[in-house]
C-alpha cells in the first residue's frame, strides 16, 4: 500500500473515531438526562417512591424500565462499538452481564406494577391494557433473545457455522427489541398522564407537557441509539484487534 493511501485510510478511521465519540458522549448525556427527569417527574408530580403504599409502589415501575430497558439496554448494545479495541471474549461477557442487570430491574419493575395493582382498594385488573401486552411482548422477546444468545455465542459447544447462520438475526432482533421497549414506555408515559391528568390533560398543564417533553426524549434517544448500531462505519473491526489463534473472532 502506498503511503498517500495509508495516510487516507488512517485519516478517515480518525474521523469515524472523532464522529462516534461526539454521538456516544451526546447519547449518553441524553440517557442520564431522561433517568434524571423521570425521577424528577415521580419527586414533584406523582408523589415519589414508597415500598408500602400501593400507588407510590407503582412509581417505581417507570424509573426502573427506563434505567433497565432503556438506558442499560442501549449500553449493553452499543457495547461492541464502543469498546471496539478490547477482546472479544471479554465483551461477549460483558455484554451479557449487563442483560443479566436489564432483567433483574425490568423484573423488579414489572412486580412493581403488579403489587401496586393488587393491592389497590379496589384492586386493579391485570394485563388489560395495549401497553401492558406491549411490554409482555417485550419482556417475553428479551428473555428468548438472552437465552439464545447464551447458547449460540458464550456456550463453548457452538460450531462456527451455527454462529454465523445465527448472527444477523441475533443483531435484528436485537435493534428490534431495543425499539419495542422504546415504543412500549412511550405507551406507558402518555397512558399514566391520561390516567393522572384525566380531563386537565387537555388544558395543557405544567404536568403534561413536562410528561410529552419525557416521551419524545425517550423517542429522540432511540433514533440515535439505533443510527449508532447500524451504520457499518462504527462496527468493531475484528482484523484491529489481537486474539490468540483459533479464538472466538468468528460470531
Ligand atoms: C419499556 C419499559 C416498560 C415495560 C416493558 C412495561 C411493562 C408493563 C407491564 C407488563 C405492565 C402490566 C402490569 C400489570 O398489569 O400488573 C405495565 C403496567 C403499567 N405501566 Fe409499564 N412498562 C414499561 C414502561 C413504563 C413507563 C415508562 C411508564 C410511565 C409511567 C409505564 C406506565 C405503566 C402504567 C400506568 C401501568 C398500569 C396500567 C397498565 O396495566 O397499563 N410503563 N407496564
Ligand atoms: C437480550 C439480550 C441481547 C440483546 C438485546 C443483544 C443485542 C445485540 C445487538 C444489537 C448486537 C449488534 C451489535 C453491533 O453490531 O455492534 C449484538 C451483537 C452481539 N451479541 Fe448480543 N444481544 C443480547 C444478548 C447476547 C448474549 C447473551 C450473547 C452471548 C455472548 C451475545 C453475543 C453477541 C455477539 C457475539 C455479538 C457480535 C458482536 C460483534 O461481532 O461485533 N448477545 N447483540
Amino acid at each position: 500500500m502506498s503511503n498517500n493511501q495509508q495516510q487516507s485510510q488512517n485519516s478517515t478511521k480518525t474521523n469515524v473515531f472523532t464522529t462516534y465519540t461526539i454521538l456516544y458522549t451526546t447519547f449518553q448525556i441524553i440517557g442520564l438526562a431522561l433517568i434524571y427527569n423521570v425521577y424528577y417527574w415521580i419527586i414533584n408530580y406523582r408523589g415519589g417512591f414508597s415500598l408500602n403504599e400501593p400507588k407510590l409502589i407503582f412509581n417505581w415501575h417507570p424509573l426502573l424500565m427506563t434505567i433497565g430497558f432503556i438506558y442499560f439496554l442501549a449500553n449493553s448494545i452499543l457495547h461492541y462499538r464502543t469498546f471496539s479495541n478490547h477482546q472479544k471474549q471479554s465483551l461477549k461477557i460483558q455484554h451479557s452481564v449487563i442483560h443479566g442487570y436489564v432483567i433483574v430491574l425490568v423484573l423488579l419493575a414489572a412486580c412493581a406494577a403488579l403489587i401496586s395493582h393488587v393491592y389497590a382498594s379496589p384492586p386493579i385488573p391485570n394485563f388489560y391494557s395495549l401497553h401492558s401486552w406491549l411490554g409482555i411482548f417485550t419482556i417475553v422477546m428479551f428473555l428468548s433473545q438472552f437465552i439464545s444468545g447464551l447458547v449460540s455465542f458464550l456456550y463453548p459447544g457452538a460450531s462456527i457455522k451455527y454462529k454465523e447462520i445465527m448472527m444477523p438475526y441475533h443483531i435484528y432482533f436485537g435493534v428490534f427489541i431495543f425499539v419495542l421497549a422504546v415504543i412500549t414506555a412511550v405507551t406507558g408515559f402518555s397512558e399514566k398522564l391520561i390516567f393522572a391528568l384525566d380531563k386537565e390533560y387537555k388544558k395543557f398543564p405544567q404536568e403534561g407537557i413536562f410528561g410529552n417533553f419525557l416521551g419524545l426524549l425517550c423517542i429522540l434517544y432511540g433514533g440515535l441509539v439505533v443510527y449508532m448500531v447500524t451504520k457499518p462505519e462504527f462496527k468493531r473491526n475484528p482484523k484491529l484487534e489481537y486474539e490468540p489463534l483459533l479464538s472466538n473472532d468468528s460470531p
